[in-house]
Parts: C-alpha cells; sequence; structure tokens
C-alpha cells in the first residue's frame, strides 16, 4: 500500500448534535437510514469525493462509534480520518473540527453528517469554485415555494422568491479565512457563511443538488429511505461496502496487581486457589492486552475507547465479553482477526499445564482465530518478579473481513 499524500483539503463532519427534531433513542448522526447510519451514508460520500483530510466531530461518549463508523467508510483513506468531540452548539462543534485540521490543509469543507445523501460531486463542485478565487463557496438550491413575510399571523408582504436560495451543505471556505472568522466570532450564527460574512467576506455559491436536504424530522428520515435505494454509489467508489483494507498488525499491554477478594480470571480461565487479580473488570490482563492490541490494528483506539469505566455493563466482566465485542467492532470496521500472540510475565499462576486450555478458550471468543499463550517469569525482577502482579503483551494481525 502506498502512503496517501497529505492532502490540501479538508471536510468537517458534524455529527454532534442530538436530534431533538427527529426525537429517536440515540443521536441524530447514529439513526440508520436502511442497514446503515446516516453518518456511515453521509461518510460514504465524503470518501467517494476527492481525497481529504476527514474529521468527525461526534457527540461527547460517542467518539469511538464515530471513528468505526469512519474507518468503515474510509477503506483504504483511513489514515485520513480523525474524531473530534463536539460541543454544545453546530458552531462549538465546527470549531472543534478546526482544531482537529493539519496544517498542509488549504481548503476547509463543513458538512452535516444530517445532509446524508449530499453525492460526491456537489463536494468537487464546491471545491472548484475555491479552487478558482471564491474566499468561500456554498450549494443552494432555488426557493420552490411562494414566501410571504408573515408579522402577527397576517401577511404583511410578499417576498420576491426569485432573490432567495435555500442554503445546503458542503460549505467551502479557504482555510485561513474560516479560521480568522471562527476565532473573531462574536455570535451564533446559523451555518458557516453567515459566519465568514460576518467577518467580511464574500461567499459565491454553485448549484445545490435535491439529495443534500437535511434529515430533521421523522418525515425527512421517511424521505431519504427509498433514495438511498435508488441513488446508491456507483461500485468504483461504493465505500459503504469499501474496496477491501489491507492487514494491519497492532500491540497491546497490560498490567493488573494482586488484591481483592474472589477468584483469579486470567486468559479467559479461572484459577482456584490463585492470588486475584483487581480491576474494574475481572483483572485479566492477558484478555486485556489481546483487545488492545486488535483495536490498536483495526486503528479503533483502545480498551478506553470501547470499554471505558462510563460502562458499568462490563464491572466484573470475564474474557469472552471483551472479545468477541472487539470481534464485532472490528467486522463493522471490516475486518476480522488474523492471529493473536500474547505474552504473560508472571510468577503465579504457571500456565504450563493449562497453556492449551486458554488458547482455545481464547481462541473461541475470537470466532476461532489462532490464539499463541505463552507465559515467563522476569527471574525475580520488576513487579512481576516480585510477585505483584501481572503484565502482558499481545499482537494481533487483523485481516479484510
Ligand atoms: N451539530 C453538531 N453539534 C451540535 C449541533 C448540531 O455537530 N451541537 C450538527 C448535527 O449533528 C447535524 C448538523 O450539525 O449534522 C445540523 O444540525 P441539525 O440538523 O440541527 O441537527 P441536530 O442539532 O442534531 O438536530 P435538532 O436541532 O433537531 O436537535
Ligand atoms: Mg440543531
Amino acid at each position: 500500500m502506498s502512503i496517501t499524500p497529505v492532502p490540501r483539503v479538508a471536510v468537517i463532519v458534524v455529527a454532534a448534535g442530538s436530534g431533538t427534531r427527529l426525537g429517536a433513542a440515540v443521536p441524530k448522526a447514529f439513526v440508520g437510514i436502511d442497514e446503515h447510519t446516516m453518518l456511515r451514508h453521509a461518510l460514504a460520500r465524503v470518501f467517494a469525493a476527492p481525497a481529504a483530510q476527514v474529521v468527525v466531530v461526534a457527540p461527547a461518549g460517542r467518539e469511538g462509534d464515530a471513528l468505526t463508523e469512519a474507518i468503515a467508510a474510509a477503506g483504504d483513506r483511513r489514515d485520513l480520518v480523525s474524531v473530534a468531540t463536539g460541543g454544545a452548539t453546530r458552531q462549538a462543534s465546527v470549531a472543534a473540527g478546526l482544531e482537529a485540521l493539519w496544517g498542509d490543509v488549504e481548503i476547509v469543507l463543513v458538512h452535516d453528517a444530517a445532509r446524508a445523501l449530499a453525492p460526491p460531486a456537489l463536494f468537487e463542485r464546491v471545491i472548484a469554485a475555491i479552487e478558482t478565487g471564491s474566499a468561500g463557496a456554498i450549494p443552494v438550491l432555488p426557493v420552490i415555494d411562494t414566501i410571504k413575510r408573515v408579522e402577527n399571523e397576517r401577511i404583511v408582504a410578499a417576498v420576491d422568491r426569485s432573490e432567495l436560495s435555500a442554503a445546503q451543505t458542503p460549505q467551502g471556505f479557504r482555510r485561513g479565512i474560516l479560521d480568522a472568522a471562527y476565532r473573531t466570532a462574536t455570535q451564533e450564527h446559523t451555518d458557516d457563511a453567515a459566519l465568514v460574512a460576518a467577518a467580511g467576506h464574500s461567499v459565491a455559491v454553485v448549484e445545490g443538488d435535491p439529495l443534500a436536504f437535511k434529515i430533521t424530522t421523522p418525515a425527512d428520515l421517511e424521505r431519504a429511505r427509498p433514495l438511498v435505494a435508488r441513488h446508491p454509489l456507483g461500485r468504483s467508489d461504493a465505500r459503504l461496502e469499501n474496496s477491501p483494507p489491507p492487514p494491519r498488525v497492532g500491540i497491546g499491554t497490560d498490567v493488573h496487581g494482586f488484591g481483592g477478594e474472589g477468584a483469579l480470571w486470567l486468559a479467559g480461565l479461572e484459577w482456584p486457589g490463585e492470588q486475584v487479580l483487581s480491576g474494574h473488570s475481572d483483572g485479566d490482563a492477558v484478555a486485556h492486552a489481546i483487545v488492545d492490541a486488535l483495536l490498536s490494528a483495526a486503528g479503533l483506539g483502545d480498551i478506553g475507547t470501547h470499554f471505558g469505566t462510563d460502562h458499568p455493563e462490563y464491572a466484573g466482566a470475564h474474557a469472552g465479553v471483551f472479545l468477541s465485542r472487539t470481534v464485532a467492532l472490528l467486522g463493522e470496521a471490516g475486518y476480522r482477526v488474523g492471529n493473536v500472540a500474547v505474552q504473560v510475565q508472571a510468577n503465579r499462576p504457571r500456565f504450563a499445564a493449562r497453556r492449551v486450555e486458554a488458547e482455545a478458550v481464547l481462541s473461541a471468543a475470537l470466532d476461532g482465530a489462532p490464539v499463541s499463550v505463552s507465559a515467563t517469569t522476569t527471574d525475580g525482577l520488576g513487579f512481576p518478579g516480585r510477585g505483584e502482579g501481572v503484565a502482558a503483551f499481545a499482537m494481533a494481525l487483523v485481516v479484510p473481513a
């Protein structure tokens, strides 16, 4: 695989809203249109457009899920993906995305995840307008309805609709202009074009696309559903079912100290009569190192991203729960486990008699992928040598599913 050159264009996909008007049980960007979420559809189209740095701005606590969706959509462009944490308003979320831009980026497009069907050609039109000299450019559509100005439930004026346009996203700007406009903004604006215009710049328009409508209400979602089926991406750039990513290796380590009551769980096995390891879950350093190695290999962050202490359902959970959830996360990102090797450093327990058993249990939890377990003492040195705890080191290979 070749290294992707650093692009001059970035797309900030704002997906941090709660979706009050849609009223779903999850934040709007994570609501499914078909079997894929709004965010996944939006990103599939972003990745089918010319190569750009892609910053997904996610609701706080949903960064891991956003990263999983982005990597699934990115295919071989995964190096271009990062996730930022959104703010209380759309403007604050865009500002968080701007913080994550690489130094070489010259053109920034800001796009609503809620405009999940905005086609790749729309991104190209906006970029082209800026490349030919505009400070900013946004897609617009003519207003179709006759428009009235209403006050106190009475029409006070007719508005000439030929003067009006409906604004969409992606909205593109020269990076320096957008950065400066955000630094100096003193009030909330409803879109980025308004904020940039308030800073004194003129913003051009390009032809919008009806498919770039914003999914706001349940009726909008119903409208989107058949459209997704009728407007799939072309196969050549269909990053919903993306081109296979290359195999990747990852590394993970974990340490737990002895302490507490109950039974020792290590490498997915219960060890009667052995000292217990302490930890938020069962303290199984071997399983946790494997989870970190697998997530690292898939570029999905680490164990804290997906299984942090803010997930009470994992308190006291055993290896199988962590490992099978990790296999599922990998699957969503287009990977399965190739193989795993893990080494334990500890005086006790002694693995020799149960190595095969441990390998079988861990392998079963990883959908049958081979797992090798090895163990060593440390010649009395360090914390494992002093018998204070256990260290585990894992490497994993993941391959396209
Ligand atoms: N957005 C964001 N951060 C916020 C608010 C909105 O990133 N604090 C994003 C949304 O995720 C969406 C886009 O801005 O992709 C347009 O916002 P909107 O359609 O209003 O979405 P919500 O704010 O989530 O919906 P609602 O206003 O109904 O709550
Ligand atoms: Mg909103």
